[in-house]
């Protein structure tokens, strides 16, 4: 298993769990659980309506008070304070990072630059309500006048992934007779296959994007509109099948939709943060007013539970701090989160943008250099597909890989036993992880004995178990809220800015410069490395060669 010596920062919270480390880490879960009956009912933490058991981890009570303790000296209260009353935390952008007040109540006060921005979130929900209503209702119609029936939402990164998660989480919730579907690849792929077989009489385009400039998008939205004017034959049509969700009523104006149509949002909303701005409009037409709004109370019960809870039962605060022990001691590099819900297919999917994008960093918050492991890879698959792929290589593979289970003990669909059998294998992989199968079981067994060396489960892999009642629009509220709050406290920990992405420009610097060197009809000449000059050559080729 790997056990890389990653480097530590030299604070004495750091040091005294390094030490720690160094006397458990080889503590198996088969002792910590033989030595402690109670283990299992202790180790849990409640909140939300979540239900997180982090009793099949390698800690001990001192790892968790060690543990908080660097969340202590880490000033994690302070910061997170500091983010929900509206300060600059994003410094590299000197922007609030307020989606906490996408989902606060209506009388409750969070000041940004001297205004209250409460009543604005409030104006925009009820905007969104109405026209929800009215498209749901059949009383907004298409340019011939017939009701939509179609709704895709054209937007990349945080303005798709957490729109087609939530659709996808919440289907049960939605109104069968309208489809949705999603277009975020700027392959021309992406656009025909969403279109395919729609009447765009009866197709309402949502072109989500904070800034409206991002390429991928407004390509997408002037396709969308040059396929729905010549279908229907009238630049007049776009008013009635285009509104847009965004932050910039210019650019929105600009590409010609009206800014009456436009659902607006703030740069204090990160595009990975934004599912439940207006963003979250195609959910909303997808589950109705009602239940969005249940979805919202779900996030605020996990804002309420992150602020007030102690840390040592403050669940997105354990789950940050379990990731850090195998990131920075363990030197694990991933963690696997496997949903046992196949409603939540694309929920790992949403997860990396939030986390990777997050705390992909390598610069601590004084510009400096960081020496040590900052956010690992994030990557799953629902639960039990991962189990027939790669959970051998959880299981006996070389490498340490801490998982997040999440399950519901309600289905939705009560088809003969399936939810039993889902759950019992949910239950059976945290089980055979941890503990295993040793080579004394295996000789009980009698396994032949050349066989045994290739049927030993060391176990002792880390998983956290959540478990709630049923996937509710407010069960899933939680548990985005969750990891929300896990990422900023993970963040906070490693002294970085969880809310900056400059890693995204160069590559796109880089590709508004190709672009021409592909499109030009002479032979362009190329100044970039040998591999890139030569790649672009042959691509030039290959495009222009007859079939
Ligand atoms: O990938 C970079 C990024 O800026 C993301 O952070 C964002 O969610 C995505 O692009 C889309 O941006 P926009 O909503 O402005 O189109």
């Amino acid at each position: 298993m790997s056990n890389n010596e990653v480097m530590l920062p030299p604070a004495p919270a750091w040091q005294a769990l390094a030490r720690h480390y160094h006397q458990v880490k080889d503590m198996h879960l088969r002792q910590l659980f033989a030595a402690d009956a109670e283990r299992g009912e202790r180790m849990v933490a409640e909140g939300a309506g979540l239900f997180l058991d982090y009793s099949k981890h390698r800690v001990t009570g001192e790892t968790i008070d060690l543990l908080i303790k660097l969340a202590e000296a880490s000033n994690l209260s302070e910061r997170r304070a500091a983010m929900f009353r509206g300060d600059k935390i994003n410094v590299t952008e000197q922007r609030a990072v307020l989606h906490v007040a996408l989902r606060a109540p209506k009388g409750a006060q969070i000041m940004v630059d001297g205004a209250n921005v409460v009543p604005e979130v409030h104006e925009v929900l009820e905007r969104m309500e109405a026209f929800a209503n009215r498209v749901r209702s059949g009383a907004w119609t298409g340019h011939t006048g017939k009701r939509i029936r179609n709704v895709i939402n054209i937007g990349i990164g945080g303005s798709y992934l957490g729109p087609e998660m939530a659709y996808l989480a919440l289907r049960e919730y939605s109104d069968r007779a309208l489809n949705f579907r999603f277009i975020a690849n700027v392959d021309g792929a992406a656009f025909v296959e969403a279109v395919q077989g729609l009447d765009a009489q009866e197709t309402l385009f949502v072109v989500s994007s904070k800034t409206f400039t991002t390429l991928e998008t407004m390509a997408n939205a002037r396709t969308a509109r040059a396929w729905l004017v010549d279908q229907l034959g009238n630049e007049a049509a776009v008013a009635k099948h285009f509104v847009a969700v965004s932050t910039n009523a210019n650019e929105v104006q600009k590409f010609g939709i009206d800014t009456a149509n436009m659902f607006g949002f703030w740069d204090w909303v990160g595009g990975r943060y934004s599912m439940d701005s207006a963003i979250g409009l195609s959910t909303m037409l997808a589950i109705g007013p009602e239940n969005y709004r249940a979805l919202l109370a779900g996030f605020r019960a996990m804002d309420e539970h992150f602020l007030e809870a102690p840390f040592a039962h403050n669940l997105p605060v354990l789950m940050a701090l379990l990731t850090v022990w195998y990131n920075n001691f363990f030197g694990a590099e991933t963690v696997a989160v496997l949903p046992y819900a196949q409603y939540l297919a694309r929920f790992p999917a949403y997860l990396q943008q939030l986390q990777m994008e997050s705390n992909g960093k390598s610069t601590d918050l004084q510009g400096q250099r960081i020496t040590y492991q900052t956010g690992p890879v994030i990557w799953g698959e629902p639960g039990t597909d991962g189990q027939h792929s790669f959970y051998q290589l959880i299981h006996q593979g070389t490498k340490l890989i801490p998982c997040d289970f999440i399950g519901f003990a309600k289905p939705f669909n009560h088809l003969a036993n399936h939810h039993d059998l889902l759950m019992a294998n949910f239950f059976a992989q945290t089980e055979a992880l941890a503990f295993g199968k040793t080579l004394e079981e295996l000789e009980r067994e009698g396994v032949a004995p050349a066989q045994r060396p290739f049927r030993i489960f060391d176990g002792n892999r880390p998983t956290s178990t959540i478990l709630a009642e049923e996937l509710t629009p407010f069960t899933l509220g939680a548990l985005v809220a969750l990891y929300e709050h896990n990422v900023f406290t993970q963040g906070v920990i490693w002294d970085i800015d969880s809310f900056d992405q400059w890693g995204v420009e160069l590559g796109k610097v880089l590709a508004s410069r190709i672009i021409p060197e592909l499109e030009s009809d002479k032979e362009p000449d190329l100044h970039h490395d040998s591999s890139t000059n030569a790649l672009i050559r042959r691509y030039r080729r290959l495009r222009h060669a007859a079939r």
